[in-house]
């Protein structure tokens, strides 16, 4: 089946009487009780088994990762309470001391402070690359305790897009295993699995959610083999996925492709009219043809994705100014929902940096990030054009 129909198409395990709720049924259960103590002991004994506990296993979590599976096209998932649950909890079931793993420059911050922290307290050496060269996995990967490769399909908020192809196929060749966060592509616009990842994570808190009510992750996995590997770990650190925000998850990703294309489409007509503003000096998405990643993205991608950032003229105090001026798009600093929100690095999150440190960290002191919704893209254009306009 298509993407669109695997989307609304979940899967669904059937119901007592022999009928089918359309609605996957939320189970709320933290236990499972059993007539004997055999069944109880049989069901214990891996990931795919009846229903025990539910950190172990739910049937409304199953029916997410399942469908999560069939949307990455992977052979099995492990849904988490978060995006960092997802990420820390691959990390820690995959890497022991003294392990060496090649990681992209421009990654999110979370996944900076899980490596800092394993580099730290457990020895693990981290390499850092930019992502574009293929040639950078295999000089870093020469080192025999090279386990781990980390990439993200679109890199926030500078929207690079690494040259996933050629690193995927250098880290399989060379027997490293591969991890590719794909929150800001979905699987609508990337299948990381298809060009050779061994895992996918997500935040599923962003579009595959997509409303800004739930916090998710989850583990996609190419091999069905790595997946069990991973559970057992997972199962320990106890970060899974809880059975109501299973089904919240669900619910959004029905819509996955339709809101897709929508924040696609606003996104990429919003750069085009920001690049052609007096105010702005530098427009950062894929989908522009002046961008550094635009020939892979084009290649990786099929759409530039929901999220752009934009550099003012007017430095710090332009990019403050924007950002509590706008009235559609609001100030928060999650993205990936159906409101468009914007935040500005240098007066929230990074406020405590000064230029240079800014400039050290890759931000300009005017960069506004947006996570464009879907909202009419007229009335986002003319809250921006206004907003810029009052300076
Ligand atoms: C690319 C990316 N990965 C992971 C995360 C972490 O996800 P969560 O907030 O669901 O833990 C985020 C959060 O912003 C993100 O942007």
């Amino acid at each position: 089946m298509e993407l669109n129909t695997r989307a609304v198409h979940v899967f669904n395990e059937p119901f007592q009487g022999g009928s089918w709720p359309l609605s996957v049924p939320l189970v709320q259960s933290s236990a499972f009780a059993f007539d004997s103590a055999a069944e109880l002991a049989e069901a214990m004994a891996g990931p795919d088994g009846q229903y025990v506990y539910s950190r172990r296993g739910n049937p409304t979590v199953r029916a997410l990762e399942q469908t999560l599976a069939g949307l990455e096209q992977g052979a099995g998932a492990i849904a988490f309470a978060s995006g960092m649950g997802a990420i820390s909890g691959v990390l820690l079931a995959l890497l022991r001391p003294g392990d060496r793993v090649v990681a992209q420059r421009c990654l999110y911050g979370g996944s900076h402070a899980v490596l800092s922290d394993l580099a730290e307290r457990y020895g693990i050496e981290v390499v850092r690359i930019s992502g574009d060269d293929p040639a950078e996995v295999e000089a870093a990967a020469v080192h025999p305790a090279t386990r781990l490769l980390l990439l993200e399909t679109i890199a926030n908020p500078t929207g690079q897009v690494p040259d996933l192809p050629g690193l995927l196929a250098a880290a399989r060749a060379l027997g490293v295993t591969s991890v590719v966060d794909n929150s800001l592509a979905s699987p609508v616009l990337c299948r990381p699995l298809e060009l050779g990842a061994d895992i996918v994570v997500h935040s599923t808190t962003k579009y595959l959610s997509g409303h800004s009510d739930v916090l998710g992750g989850a583990a996609v996995f190419a091999d069905d083999e790595l997946r069990r590997r991973v559970w057992p770990r997972t199962v320990e650190l106890g970060a899974c996925a809880d059975p109501f925000a299973a089904w919240l998850t669900l619910r959004g990703m029905a819509t996955l492709p339709l809101r897709m294309r929508e924040h696609c489409a606003n996104a990429a007509a919003l750069a085009e009219r920001l690049e052609g503003h007096a105010g702005v000096t530098a427009v950062h998405y894929p989908w522009l043809a002046g961008h550094p990643s635009y020939a892979v993205a084009r290649k990786v991608l099929s759409g530039g994705g929901g999220l752009l950032s934009f550099e003012l003229a007017g430095g710090r105090e332009a990019g403050r100014d924007f950002i509590e001026r706008v009235r559609v798009a609001r100030l928060a600093l999650s993205l990936g929902g159906v409101e468009t929100l914007v935040t500005h690095p240098a007066s929230t999150s990074h406020r405590e940096l000064d230029g240079a440190a800014l400039a050290a960290a890759g931000i300009a002191p005017g960069l506004v990030r947006m996570s464009v919704g879907i909202e009419d893209v007229e009335d986002l254009w003319r809250d921006a054009e206004l907003a810029l306009a009052r300076r």
